[in-house]
């Protein structure tokens, strides 16, 4: 079978002989998070700890991908609804062998399995592959050199250095205790023999549980040769066990994908101050400046800057386009060098062409907004067709919702709609036409013509200013 996965801007591909499934442990309890959510939900980079796990299994290409799950926390197979993923409960938490053997009967006989645990998400898909890489062989796994090896179970291996088995902490000798070469959880065996060891494995040890890693002992005693992946950075393998973990990682996961930024040419202000939640593809020279949240997907164009304190989701910003501190766009498209903010609102289906300006506290949903055409300052405008160079006054208002349905305003090119306007849609402002400023328009305005709705301005004769009474 030939998979592809992408890790960073690397693409490398995978040769192994059987299929490929994958089986994410996600039953465990994690009381030390001290929280009613199950552990996997908790969010690094916006998203639960699982769905990252679920991405790295997809990129390996699995033919199947088998959560073991508490059925006591449903909210887990509700956050993980859009993925493609077979189920197998863990009624009880009785330890990882057990955990295994609940997903097994869901596995052909002829496949390769992996195991991965739905608390440590920021796994490199390179290590994996290097796993499978090996995959002929029985059995493999990925280790890794703690300074403290505490609580992880210890390699063990025989003089020449070949794998011998696992020893969980409760289970260690003193000198035991001193190996820092630990198993990281991860692990590849084919599916037949990995049957065979877990129906054989028993729980008497100091935790009462069904150790997965009992099977390792058991594989070099049938004269099975164990291999191992060692991964260099042993960061990216930690799990998550409490709040702390969780802050770290979701630091780890910052610096990660902002050096993969950088490493492309963008320039981030402060690599620990932006927040990469999801797909970034940006072009040569963008500016990246602190305390920025970018969700989704992501495009960003040559020479496009984003300001202090900005949120994007899921935008895509042509070359040049500027968007100033504090904004919040989503769903967003720019077509050419235009500005936006500070303090702009752009909510899903703005379009905004070349040259055209949003100014503060402008807020735009499902808008076009043509060529050269500006709403400088305090303005509503949603679902409506803005032509090019149109100037919307501060204070504009399209009334666009009748407090059932959404009617579209139509603005023609050239027009200028004057400060403090309605325009009451479903309307039509002609080309070049004027709007005069405060008019509530009701009615098409025609082309090239000056509208207004405004009550004849007076002054009153002989009014004097009310006088305090004694
Ligand atoms: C496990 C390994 C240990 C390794 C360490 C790496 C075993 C016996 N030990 O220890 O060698 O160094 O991970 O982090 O495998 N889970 C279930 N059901 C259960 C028990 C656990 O789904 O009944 C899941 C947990 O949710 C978690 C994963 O399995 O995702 C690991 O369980 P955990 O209890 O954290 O194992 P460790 O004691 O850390
Ligand atoms: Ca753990």
């Amino acid at each position: 079978m030939r998979c592809r996965y992408t890790d960073g801007s690397e693409l490398i591909w995978i040769f192994m002989d059987l299929p490929l499934h994958i089986i994410i442990l996600a039953a465990g309890d994690g009381t030390r998070m001290k929280s009613r959510q199950p552990k996997v939900l908790h969010i690094i980079a916006g998203r639960p700890l699982i769905v990252h796990v679920l991405d790295t299994a997809l990129s390996l290409g699995a033919q199947g991908i088998h959560v073991v799950f508490n059925p006591e926390s449903r909210e887990v197979r509700e956050a993980c609804a859009a993925w493609d993923v077979e189920w197998a409960e863990q009624a009880q938490r009785l330890g990882t062998g057990h955990a295994v053997m609940q997903a097994m009967p869901g596995i052909p006989v002829e496949s390769s399995v992996m195991v991965l645990y739905g608390d440590t998400p920021l796994v490199p898909a390179a290590v994996l592959s290097e796993l499978t890489a090996g995959a002929g062989q029985a059995l493999g796994f990925v280790s890794m050199n703690l300074e403290d090896p505490s609580g992880y179970g210890r390699v063990i291996r025989d003089p020449d250095g070949r794998v011998t088995g696992i020893v969980e902490e409760g289970e260690t000798s003193a000198e035991q205790k001193a190996i820092r070469e630990v198993n990281s959880g991860i692990l590849l065996a084919g599916a037949d023999k990995l049957s065979r060891w877990l129906k054989s494995l028993g729980n008497d040890n100091s935790q009462g549980e069904c150790y997965l890693t009992d099977i390792f002992a058991l594989a070099h005693s049938q004269g099975v040769e164990i291999s191992s992946v060692f991964a260099p950075d042993a960061s990216l393998l930690a799990g998550v066990n409490d709040r702390i973990q969780l802050a770290a990682l979701d630091s780890r996961f910052r610096q990660i994908a902002a050096a993969a930024l950088m490493a492309e040419g963008v320039q981030i202000a402060d690599p620990e101050r932006v927040d990469i939640r999801g797909q970034v593809e940006a072009g040569s020279d963008v500016r990246i400046d602190i305390n920025v949240i970018l969700e989704g997907r992501n495009r960003l164009g040559d020479g496009v800057s984003i300001g202090p304190g900005c949120v994007l989701k899921d935008c895509s910003l042509a070359a040049g386009t500027r968007v100033h501190p504090y904004s919040v766009l989503e769903g967003v498209r720019t077509h050419g060098e235009c500005d936006v903010g500070p303090f702009a609102r752009l909510r899903p289906g703005t379009s905004l062409g070349a040259g055209s300006r949003v100014g503060n506290f402008v807020e735009v949903k499902n808008t076009i907004l043509g060529e050269g055409s500006k709403a400088s300052h305090l303005s509503y405008l949603g679902d409506s067709e803005i032509g090019k160079n149109v100037n919307i006054g501060a204070g504009t208002i399209t009334c666009n919702y009748d407090g059932v349905n959404k009617y579209k305003t139509v603005i023609g090119d050239g027009a200028f709609i004057g400060s403090d306007s309605q325009l009451v849609a479903p309307v039509t402002v002609g080309e070049d036409a004027n709007i005069g400023a405060g008019t509530t328009l009701t009615k098409d305005a025609p082309a090239g013509k000056l509208t207004i709705s405004r009550a004849k301005q007076v002054t009153v004769p002989g009014w004097k200013r009310p006088k305090k009474r004694d």
